[in-house]
């Protein structure tokens, strides 16, 4: 007789009561540190690792991180550790995890494989080894290996390190840098929780006015609305944690409304995003509207004939942050090296008091002592190296 849904939703809740969950937000490097000091005020016992932030908590904190990470890649939760020097021991580990109360009545799973310094390299293998020992436990528990689901299968991920296998139910599905509004894209779209790791390593929410003179289809321009109105980056999409049997329906709803409580009303920006493209900007509009922004405006204009100095007044604390027209991705280096040289002569001109952040691929262009630089970072955006320079204009 194979589990019946109640006594799965059993075992899950006293599994639930008796274990702390192991959570890791995977986080891209370079945004470790803002994602540490996003996540610390909301768990104080979180702490860095490589490669993410760990913590324990429960349902609801995996349901938390879902939504309100702004920079996280994506929320595992840690089901076992232990040593794999050969595929038996991987298997007779991987067996004694409770799959039954995580996948349920549906066995139906995708396992994501990494190693480094390991014994066990063959990827294939240990996919299958692993896929063999989540069917023999749902066997001991008098579970079929069952049909796919609607939600589509649940994703295990086995890494190994040096010989020690770590497996982790994926509990986000899609990347959380796919918020949902972004549905169209124009070139060289820079990632969201990249656009948000910049604007909070900028601090944008204190300034009166934001500008991104190269917006593209809006990214900047809407994270900055987002993150100045404290608007949950998750609240337009669902997370693989909802099709568990460990999850219980309450707990979005509870989780979205304690977000819905913390929205900051107070401070009003006015965000203003130009491209030289048309297209692009209808592009942008339709990924504010979907987004909800209150605070953005998007025209079509040439960043090069922008006067920055009409964009605020001199009381105004003005703010640029913009990704740049890349060489490789959306024009040859050296035109990408002379947009940047161009638009810091512009700046220089015109953008007097005016603070910056600006990716680029070409940091060795910057050569306008107008502009005195503060800090540079190194990130990758979509398997690109950047930088990304934080100064201000003279
Ligand atoms: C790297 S993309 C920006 C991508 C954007 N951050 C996003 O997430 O979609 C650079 C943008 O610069 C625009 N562009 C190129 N030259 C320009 C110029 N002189 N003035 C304004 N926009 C320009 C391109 O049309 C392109 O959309």
């Amino acid at each position: 007789m194979p589990l019946s849904p109640r006594a799965v939703a059993r075992r899950a809740k006293k599994y639930l009561r008796e274990h702390a969950l192991d959570i890791f937000l995977v986080v891209q490097p370079g945004l470790e540190n803002v994602a540490r000091d996003e996540i610390i005020q909301h768990f104080p016992n979180a702490v860095q690792e490589p490669g993410g932030i760990a913590l324990h908590g429960d349902l609801s904190a995996v349901y938390e991180l879902n939504l309100c990470s702004r920079f996280g890649t994506r929320v595992l939760i840690r089901l076992a550790t232990f040593l794999a020097q050969t595929y038996p021991m991987l298997y007779h580990h991987t067996r004694r995890v409770p799959w039954e109360i995580l996948l349920g009545n549906s066995q139906d799973v995708d396992i994501r494989v990494s190693f480094s310094k390991s014994r066990l390299r063959n990827k294939a293998h240990i996919s299958s080894v692993v896929l063999d020992a989540i069917s023999a436990r749902a066997s001991d528990v008098g579970l079929s290996r069952g049909d796919p689901t609607e939600a589509g299968p649940t994703r295990i991920q086995a890494r190994l390190v040096r010989d020690r296998c770590t497996l982790s139910l994926d509990a986000t599905g899609a990347h959380l840098h796919k918020r949902g509004y972004r549905l169209a894209t124009g070139r060289a779209p820079i990632r969201e929780t990249i656009a948000a790791g910049i604007l909070a390593m900028a601090r944008s929410s204190d300034y009166d006015v934001l500008v991104d003179p190269f917006c593209g289809s809006g990214t900047i321009c809407i994270e900055a609305d987002l993150l100045a109105r404290n608007v949950p980056p998750g609240c337009l999409r669902t997370f693989s944690i909802e099709s568990s049997p460990l999850f219980a329906p309450g707990i979005s709803a509870h989780a979205r409304r304690a977000a819905a409580a913390k929205l900051a009303h107070s401070h009003r920006q006015r965000i203003l995003g130009f491209d030289i493209d048309e297209s692009v900007v209808a592009i942008a509009r339709e990924n504010a509207g979907r987004a909800r922004t209150t605070m953005v405006e998007f025209h079509a204009s040439d960043a090069m004939s922008i006067d920055y100095s009409m964009l605020k007044s001199p009381r105004d604390r003005g703010l640029i942050v913009s990704n740049l027209p890349y060489g490789e991705r959306l024009s040859t280096k050296s035109g990408a090296e002379e947009i940047f040289r161009r638009f810091q002569h512009r700046l220089g001109e015109t953008g007097s008091g005016w603070d910056f952040a600006v990716v680029t691929t070409s940091p060795d262009a910057l050569e306008d002592t107008r502009l005195a630089v503060r800090d540079q970072i190194r990130l990758v955006n979509g398997g690109l190296p950047v930088t990304v320079i934080f100064g201000h204009v003279e």
